[in-house]
């Protein structure tokens, strides 16, 4: 959801921003624009559509000059077009500014400046940013800092901005508040990066800061960084060092990002059980150093959105079974805002892909006030959530460019696993023989997955015989409840086509009035104790000339025998089936969207990271 890039420095601004922005295209977005500095003229540059477009826009343009900002944005306020984009400039022309988030009391803000004869042109909050700054600078005659500085002051929401001015050709400035931002360093501080993760920055240096809320970093080419707070106190910036593989970052011989992630799941998930998953422990230091404060929780609550929540829902079966704590899951959106019996006594669990999502982020913010203690699944490193959590445990994928989530929910998954095997162990609530088995399955859990891609041939015909249907049906019980649900959810996502996920036994509560000869109905119905139960449900929808899609354990002649279509997966125990049972689903929602031909890893109106309400 919106991206920032900008750069300072010796080399051509441009192409950097450019490649950037098409870094973050992941992130979803629908219009981007850049600000170059010139010759001491500020060339501005926008399109609606894709980054391809804006460099379309530039071609015959002036794209000179060694400082710049760039932005792609995701429209809240206003529509996506040419004048909503951002660079937003100020009433003289002199300062452009890209912002991400949202400034809640703009309307009020724009109303005083408007009767101070300060005009706007845009439906965006973003543009009341660049014009209450030159305001500020004019009336007070500061700098531009201290401009900054006030006019952030007044702003309620949350922001992370990049600003140049023609003035000050030597001087990019950026600040942040609940919108994520990064800095990278170039050599002896003779170029910087901004963007808002590091992935437009790896390729140009590992050296980066991620800046904390409410502070300034003022960048001048040759000169040490300066961070500031908006309340003018110097900080010292936390340099860290990144490690990401930049073949994660390119699609790698795919035609899709989407498909290369749910390939990739085989290689990622070894990767997360590295040295946590070992033959006869399961070793996760969030659990070795914070045993006591986990263990004696009333209650574990696990907040997160989309995907995250639907991982969410199979940790909470995970934590009960083995570790007998109470669980209870929440959308963030909603935790965030009811009153809550939430205190020092719980741990609340934040799973997260991106660490940016706003809601997840004011879930802990408001746990935390009330004591509880957070602990954090998240995939992006040094990212604000992951900060914000007293601990937690990674998971270690890799960057996850599609925006519909595949690798990312079976690495929460696994996770989620690991973390109930190994605090059932410390509570010593699971015998060790169980404990043994379950450890032995889930290191062979990336084999089996690879036995369920060995069928991706198979799905692409069976995905081309459903582009017809307008509507789905997903069922699932137990563990594939909540894969019934990500699977419908994965289908509407990217396909366009409704798709409902419901527990299998619910079907005739509602959505059983809904079957006839167009409705395909999924079945997730691997063994399970209620086996019995599921192929009943299926003759219900049979008899309704319902078209049943069925994914299964290898070798189960009765389904076979009912089902129109089936796909196999590898036996394994009952717990851990989402990571095989998930897999076919994300294939199918993938194939059904490449046949109808659309645009599968930036689906429209969705962003990969929602970092506002
Ligand atoms: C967006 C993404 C989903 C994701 C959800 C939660 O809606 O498109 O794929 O599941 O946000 O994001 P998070 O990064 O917190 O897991």
């Amino acid at each position: 959801m919106c991206g920032i890039v900008g750069y300072i420095g010796f080399r051509e601004a441009f192409p950097i921003l450019i490649n950037g922005l098409k870094r973050l295209e992941y992130r979803g977005y629908d219009s981007a624009g850049c600000a170059l500095l010139h010759d001491g003229h500020l060339n501005v540059y926008k399109a609606k559509g894709k980054v391809s477009d804006l460099e379309h826009v530039a071609e015959t343009k002036d794209i000179k000059g060694t400082l710049g900002i760039a932005h792609t944005r995701w429209a809240t306020h206003g529509v996506p077009s040419e004048v909503n984009a951002h660079p937003h400039v100020s009433m003289s022309g002199q300062l452009a500014l890209v912002h991400n988030g949202i400034i809640e009391n703009y309307a009020i803000l724009r109303q005083r400046l408007m009767e101070k004869g300060v005009k706007f042109y845009s439906e965006t909050d973003t543009e009341i940013l660049v014009k209450l700054i030159e305001y500020i600078k004019d009336k007070r005659h500061c700098d531009l800092p201290s401009a900054v500085r006030m006019a952030l002051h007044q702003a309620i929401g949350a922001y992370a901005i990049a600003l140049i001015d023609v003035n000050e050709p030597n001087e990019l400035l950026v600040a942040r508040k609940s919108s994520p931002l990064a800095i990278g360093i170039g050599e002896d501080n003779r170029e910087f990066f901004i963007a808002s993760d590091a992935s437009p920055i790896a390729e140009y240096t590992k050296q980066v800061i991620y800046l904390n809320d409410e502070e300034i970093a003022v960048i001048r080419r040759d000169e040490p960084l300066k961070v500031i707070t908006i309340l003018n106190h110097e900080v010292e910036p936390n340099v860290q060092t990144i490690d990401i593989d930049l073949g994660m970052l390119s699609k790698g011989g795919f035609p899709h990002f989407m498909l290369k992630e749910i390939f990739d799941q085989p290689e990622v998930l070894r990767d997360c059980m590295r040295g946590r998953l070992l033959p006869d422990k399961v070793v996760l230091s969030a659990v070795e150093n914070y045993k006591d404060r986990l263990l004696s929780a009333r209650r574990f609550i696990i907040v997160s959105c989309g995907t995250s929540w639907h991982a969410g829902l199979i940790g909470k079966q995970l934590i009960e079974t083995f570790c007998e704590i109470p669980v209870e899951v929440e959308y963030a959106s909603e935790f965030r805002y009811r009153r809550s019996t939430v205190d020092e006594r719980d741990v609340v669990i934040a799973i997260s892909q991106s660490g940016e999502t706003a809601d997840t982020l004011a879930a802990i913010e408001k746990a935390k006030s009330k004591g509880a203690f957070i602990f954090g699944i998240v995939n992006a490193v040094g990212s604000s959530i992951a900060r914000a959590t007293d601990t937690g445990v990674y998971i270690h994928v890799g960057p996850e460019i599609g925006v519909a989530s595949t690798k990312a929910f079976t690495g929460q998954v696994l996770v989620l696993s690991m973390l109930a095997i190994a605090l059932a162990k410390a509570k010593n609530c699971i015998a060790q023989e169980d404990y043994l088995t379950l450890i032995g399955e889930l290191g062979c859990i990336p084999d089996k997955i690879n036995k369920v891609l060995e069928q991706n041939d198979r799905i692409r015909e069976l995905a081309r015989i459903f582009t017809y249907a307008h509507n789905f049906l997903y069922l699932g019980r137990g563990y594939n409840y909540p894969v019934a649900l990500e699977g419908a959810l994965k289908l509407k996502e990217i396909s366009y086509i409704h798709a409902e996920g419901y527990p299998a036994a619910e079907m005739k509560h509602g959505p059983i009035a809904l079957i006839d000869s167009e409705m395909p109905v999924v079945f997730v119905a691997t063994h399970h104790k209620l086996h019995k139960k599921i192929i009943s449900n299926m003759m219900e929808v049979k008899s309704r000339g319902g078209r049943i899609i069925a994914i299964v354990t290898e070798g189960d002649e009765d389904m076979k025998k009912i089902a129109d279509e089936v796909i196999e997966v590898p036996e394994t125990e009952n717990c851990l089936v989402p990571l095989l049972s998930v897999i076919p689903l994300q294939l199918l929602a993938y194939h059904v969207a490449v046949a109808k031909g659309l645009n599968v890893d930036q689906p429209r109106n969705l962003a990969k990271s929602v970092t506002v309400e």
